[in-house]
């Protein structure tokens, strides 16, 4: 039976809300499947910032070593100047943990909160594994002549073999033990930018002779967001940069029914993992009780799922599955036809009837 120590980063706006949700559901999920576990709770955020300066330094990086895995709300806060805190924690922790993957599943589960017209659960159901370590988000360029007329403002977008060749491998597992349609689609843009999609599409195809049981596709990114919306069945597993992968999976969110449903998990397969919900911090939801906590619930249940408790995990997103089909009149804010709390303790119920067995 494992033990885990979950480190907990409520961070900002409805961030805590959401979060207090989370951890209800995954104590109802301790009693059910009997794993034990420990959290520790961590005040990065805006708050912290605006009253000490303080956002993240190297020794809260090695204090968050000690964890099995992070459990974030939401980070952004109105009083702080966008970007400070985005890179400051979570691109901070991203990167110094190495968490090369972005894992991002797009699951409808109930045909009346897509925006889509006649698409049903079953066509919408991919997930994206979005390169998470390098790219554009690497920082790297510079100003020359700034604030002259001639200025010129360089952004690198940073590519190497063996980042780009340890996501698409991922992405290869993934594709094969989700046993679905065992198809990946690489999603690029070849015609334009064509040194960094020059690697990667060389490198796909290097790794997809060693996957014959994977169907390989490819389409350009601005082509995704088309396919998106009007043949999402279309898609499986979908492998892309750091850059594309931020942008697609917004609309991902939107058309799975809104980012109160949508969650993430950065992902070290050999290291520390961290599992957040998408959306932002909210901030003028906070406080009314009335945000979705279910993203936080299934970012939840990607980080049981991924510490060994397959089961938990399952039990809590049928039970969000069971919620969102029967319960629920809305997924956005205010709407739900319940309260934040409300919802948690709708899930708490699902979780500790649920008819799987603890092994
Ligand atoms: C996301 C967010 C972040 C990103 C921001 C807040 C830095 O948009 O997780 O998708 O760009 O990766
Ligand atoms: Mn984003």
């Amino acid at each position: 039976m494992g033990k885990y120590k979950i480190a907990v980063i409520p961070g900002d706006g409805t961030g805590p809300e959401v979060i207090r949700e989370g951890l209800k559901v995954i104590e109802a999920a301790s009693r059910k499947f009997g794993f034990k576990y420990e959290t520790e709770m961590f005040d990065f955020g805006g708050e912290k910032y605006l009253k000490t300066g303080k956002i993240l330094d190297e020794q809260d990086i090695e204090e968050l070593k000690k964890y099995s895995a992070i459990y974030l709300g939401a980070i952004g806060h109105p009083d702080v100047k966008p970007g400070i805190l985005e890179t400051g924690i979570l691109l901070k922790i991203r990167f110094s943990f190495d968490q090369y993957i972005n894992l991002r599943p797009v699951k409808l589960y109930n045909a009346n909160f897509c925006p889509l017209k006649d698409k049903r659960p079953e066509d919408i159901d991919f997930v994206v594994v979005r390169e998470n370590s390098e790219g554009l988000y690497k920082g790297m360029g510079e100003f020359k002549g700034k604030g002259t007329k001639d200025e010129v403002a360089i952004q690198i977008s940073y590519n190497t073999r063996k980042g780009i060749e340890r996501c698409i491998r991922y992405a290869f597992e993934f594709t094969r033990n989700r046993n679905k349609r065992k198809k990946l689609t690489l999603c690029g843009k070849t015609n334009v930018l064509t040194y960094a999609w020059d690697l990667w599409q060389r490198t796909f195809n290097k790794v997809a002779k060693e996957y014959p049981d994977i169907t390989t596709d490819y389409a350009h990114v601005d082509a995704t967001t088309m396919w998106f919306v009007k043949n999402p069945e279309w898609f499986d597993v979908i492998v892309t940069d750091n850059m594309f992968g931020d942008i697609i999976t917004d609309l991902g969110a939107m058309i799975q029914g809104g980012m109160g449903i949508a969650a993430g998990a950065n992902i070290n397969p050999e290291g520390v993992s961290m599992f957040e919900p998408i959306g932002g911090s909210a901030p003028k939801y906070t406080g009314k009780n009335i945000i979705n906590p279910l993203a936080a619930i299934c970012a939840a249940a990607m980080m049981l799922e991924n510490l060994g408790e397959a089961k938990a995990g399952k039990a809590m997103e049928e039970a969000v599955i069971t919620i969102v089909r029967e319960k629920l009149k809305s997924l956005a804010a205010g709407k739900m036809g319940y309260s934040t709390t409300e919802v948690g303790d709708l899930v708490v119920k699902h979780v500790e009837s649920s008819t799987l067995i603890r092994d």
